[in-house]
């Protein structure tokens, strides 16, 4: 049975007045796996009752994609109540269950090990210190995930492995994300080619060390534009190697007409900022010297216009007192390596048709 938050405040009193306490933990939960089995399991012997909180399908919807979730809410709240470990099921609706957690006042709220204590959400972190809830976050079972089991399933049916281009000018951080999650099973992906406007960007080197083939392409005589001969070529090196989706990482020029009419709506860019805020060169400076007390990172479709196409889905990350343009830039670049190689496996899932 799906429970009510005043079920739950109920529950938590009586815990209480006997000396127990109340677990809680929340997710999507879509596809249960043996991670999960673990992780609740882990989450149960910290307490003496486990509540889990489930995304509603909307916002399952609104984190993971069209597509998902796979199963409804009340499925999903059917299979965990299967499990030994879990005693409660709620479903929150929007993106954080920020008000469930004020209004149960769990003794422990418990995580998975895919996150740290800094990685947690602020909204969430301030909400649970009201609540003085002790935060403890649990171990990882690496290369278990929902994204990983989906990938898996699409390999099997032939499905998968999108072959993607890469474009970037600098140190490539994003690339190494990707070629990360392609590595250890969550992104059923190839990278087919890395392309650079820059001789020596490290972006190239990274590609070499991993076997990807890699091109450099001279941008011409002006120095922040692509001369049309170097956009013929890199459409040229893309559809040689029969690259599906472009990935902009980092690339420093605008990309044109022949690249963009080649690859219709199979252009997709990051960038360090809550776009429309602050397009451009160093977005997240920009977002310090506006004040910004929340910054963050896009991925987004590419036209010929600086950072103007169409969004796709962003990622937050909270100003924190004391950030320098570099301490700020770090984290949005944490986010932007969860963020971009996820987008990449919702479109090979065909999320964006
Ligand atoms: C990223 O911050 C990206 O958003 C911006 O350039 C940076 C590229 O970093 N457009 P890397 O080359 O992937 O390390």
């Amino acid at each position: 049975m799906i429970r009510t938050v005043t079920d739950l405040v109920t529950c938590r009193g009586e815990l209480d007045g006997r000396g127990k306490q109340l677990v809680f933990t929340n997710g999507c939960f879509d596809l249960l796996h043996v991670g999960h089995v673990r992780y609740l399991q882990e989450a149960r012997g910290l307490g003496d009752a486990l509540v889990v909180a489930i995304n509603s399908d909307n916002s399952v919807r609104e984190l993971k994609g069209e597509g998902r979730p796979l199963n409804s809410a009340s499925e999903r709240a059917e299979v965990l109540l299967g499990l030994e470990s879990v005693d409660y099921v709620i479903v929150f609706d929007g993106k954080r269950a920020t008000s469930l957690i004020e209004a149960i006042r769990p003794h422990i709220y418990a995580k998975g090990g895919d996150y740290t204590a800094e990685t947690l959400n602020s909204e969430e972190k301030e909400a649970l210190a009201l609540a003085g809830s002790r935060i403890e976050i649990l171990s990882h079972v690496p290369g278990k995930s929902t994204t990983a089991l989906l990938a898996a399933a699409n390999e099997q049916s032939g499905q998968g492995g999108i072959k993607l281009g890469v474009l970037g000018s600098g140190s490539g951080t994003n690339l190494e994300s990707i070629l990360a999650a392609i590595k250890d099973g969550t992104l059923n992906a190839e990278v087919a080619i890395v392309i650079s406007d820059v001789e020596d960007a490290g972006i190239l080197e990274r590609a070499r060390d991993h076997g990807v083939e890699s091109v450099y392409v001279d941008p011409g005589e002006r120095a922040n534009a692509l001369a049309m001969s170097s956009q013929k070529q890199i459409k040229q090196r893309l559809r040689e190697a029969n690259v599906e989706l472009v990935v902009c990482a980092g690339f420093m020029k605008i990309l044109r007409e022949p690249v963009l009419e080649s690859f219709a709506g199979r252009v997709i860019n990051i960038h360090p900022s809550l776009l429309p805020r602050h397009k451009g060169l160093r977005a997240w400076e920009q977002a310090l010297h506006a004040g910004d007390a929340v910054s963050g990172c896009t991925v987004h479709f590419v036209t010929d216009e600086l950072d103007s196409g169409e969004i796709i889905r962003q990622q937050e990350v909270a100003v924190e007192q004391g950030d320098t343009p570099e301490s700020l830039h770090a984290r949005i670049q944490e986010a932007e390596h969860q963020l971009l190689p996820m987008i990449i496996g919702e479109f090979a899932a065909g999320a964006f048709k």
